[in-house]
């Protein structure tokens, strides 16, 4: 029964079994460990160790069970251990003792570093169309709120206007560098370990670049020790997915501060939102709180795959086996999470009003009056604390900076030390003058560099993004070379 068992005349023991299995989680592999199969069918032929008989009747035996395994129909036996002594076992059971050759040259060491990588490279091209459907939504989200502003915060507290198509437009960034950290990693991760062996290299002239070929890779890995027990591809994939993950939480935080009826910025859709089994008011961020949950086991899958390899001597050891479980489930769950936070983003309903009346506390619009007091040609610090004289008497009139009156601008300006403020508060319509930069659509528009929320360059950057997304849908990167 035990594919390995030549040496062995004692029966495992059931724990050890159990213990050691690995078939509940590496089924996923089972498509690419037959497209593995059949390349490494190929190669075996290519140098000459199957006839032309033996490998149609592997290749048919594979492309049968490949059918079947796509459509659901294989059922995989524990007591095979691995996916890998399951193909073998299956492929038996089609073709007979010519699967007996399968094995040749090749090791459960190279093999399974192959299937990974195969998996991981389809797997990465969903995510990417993942990442890029979110990218979309917050765009499209952003192009049907192109007005909408609310008052951005640093320390959680007021700080300057912006406008919301610049607030998402900010993900869009972060989501875009995770797309490029995906296909960086993929860009290493592509080279086919097949003709490594267990350690040593295979001890048959196998055409390793054929086979790389012939599997989509680049090329073949260039050390054998390397490409047997090397999991940087699965650590950089991990990492990338829970930084990607930290991303989508942040957004979730505050998509769920937004919702709560004290901000009132945004109102969940019914079809992303939960209720209480008591409470019957409740219309709760539930998604988007699993969202920042999850995110911590992925940061956990993270720390798992390094230090699973930190203490590994070379070459193959047994604990790679747990690279798998902590990659299935750190870009499994980004992959879902994306979905759910496309569709939660896509299905938001945006309270423009709410937002604006916002930025009616906390005195947002202070640097832009400060900045336009520079523009006349008096030194930042000095307008600052002019400003600041401005904020302190808004406070005590419990308003906000643009309906105070004139003269409270001017009075600033006179009672400073600075002469320069003193001269210029004498000047003639001054007041107004700043009274004009403390308005919410001024203070916007003073923001006019490469990167800031000025309307113009939002509208810019939004019609960019949208051009790009529409582009890549088009032509995505990480297709099958
Ligand atoms: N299930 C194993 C893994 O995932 C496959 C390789 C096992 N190789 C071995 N020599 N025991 O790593």
């Amino acid at each position: 029964m035990r594919l390995w068992g030549g040496r062995f005349s004692g029966e495992s023991d059931e724990r050890m079994a159990a213990f050691t299995r690995s078939i509940e989680i590496d089924a996923a592999l089972a498509l690419d460990d037959i497209d593995g199969s059949i390349a490494h069918v190929r190669g075996l032929r290519r140098a000459g160790i199957l006839t032309a008989e033996d490998e149609s009747a592997l290749l048919a035996g594979l492309g049968g069970l490949r059918s079947d395994v796509a459509a659901g129909r294989v059922a995989w036996d524990p007591a095979l251990e691995d996916i890998h002594m399951n193909v073998e076992a299956a492929l038996t059971e089609r073709v007979g003792t010519v699967a007996r050759r399968l094995h040749t040259g090749r090791s459960r060491n190279d093999q399974v570093a192959t299937d990974l990588r195969l998996w991981l490279r389809r797997t990465v091209r969903a995510l990417d169309a993942g990442l890029l459907d979110l990218e979309d939504a917050l765009v499209t989200l952003a192009e049907r709120e192109p007005g909408a502003v609310l008052p951005g915060t640093t320390h959680i507290q007021p700080a300057q206007p912006v406008l919301l198509a610049h607030h998402l437009l900010a993900y869009v960034e972060m989501l875009e560098r995770d797309r490029g950290r995906f296909a960086d990693a993929m860009e290493r991760a592509d080279r086919s370990p097949l003709g490594s062996g267990a350690i040593a290299g295979a001890g048959y002239p196998l055409d390793r670049d054929a086979t790389a070929r012939d599997l989509g890779f680049a090329g073949p890995t260039a050390n054998s020790m390397d490409a047997t027990s090397d999991r940087d591809f699965v650590v950089e994939s991990i990492a990338a997915a829970a930084l990607a993950m930290v991303h989508l939480s942040r957004l979730a935080e505050e998509v769920a501060w937004w919702s709560n009826p004290r901000f009132g910025y945004v109102r969940l859709s019914d079809a992303f939102s939960t209720g209480s089994s008591m409470m019957p008011n409740k219309k709760n961020p539930d998604p988007a709180e699993l969202v920042r949950g999850r995110t911590g086991r992925v940061v956990g899958d993270l720390t798992a795959s390094l230090t699973m390899l930190k203490g590994l001597p070379l070459a193959y050891q047994r604990d790679l086996q747990e690279d798998k479980p902590v990659l299935f489930d750190a870009l499994g769950t980004l992959e879902a999470s994306l979905g759910v936070m496309a569709g939660l983003v896509a299905s938001l309903s945006v309270d423009a009003g709410r937002m604006r009346e916002a930025t009616r506390e906390g005195h947002v619009t202070a640097t832009a009056v400060a900045d336009a007091i520079v523009r006349l040609g008096i030194p930042f610090r000095t307008a600052h604390h002019v400003v600041g004289r401005i904020v302190a008497e808004a406070d005590r009139r419990e308003t906000s900076m643009d309906d105070l009156p004139d003269e409270v601008f001017t009075g600033a300006l006179g009672a400073d030390a600075d002469p320069r403020a003193t001269e210029l508060a004498l000047r003639p319509g001054i007041g107004a003058e700043l009274r004009a930069a403390a308005g919410l659509d001024a203070a916007l528009a003073s923001c006019d560099v490469i990167g800031g929320t000025a309307p113009r360059r939002v509208a810019g950057a939004l019609a960019a993004a949208r051009e790009r997304i529409d582009r890549q849908r088009v032509a995505p990167t990480g297709e099958a070379r």
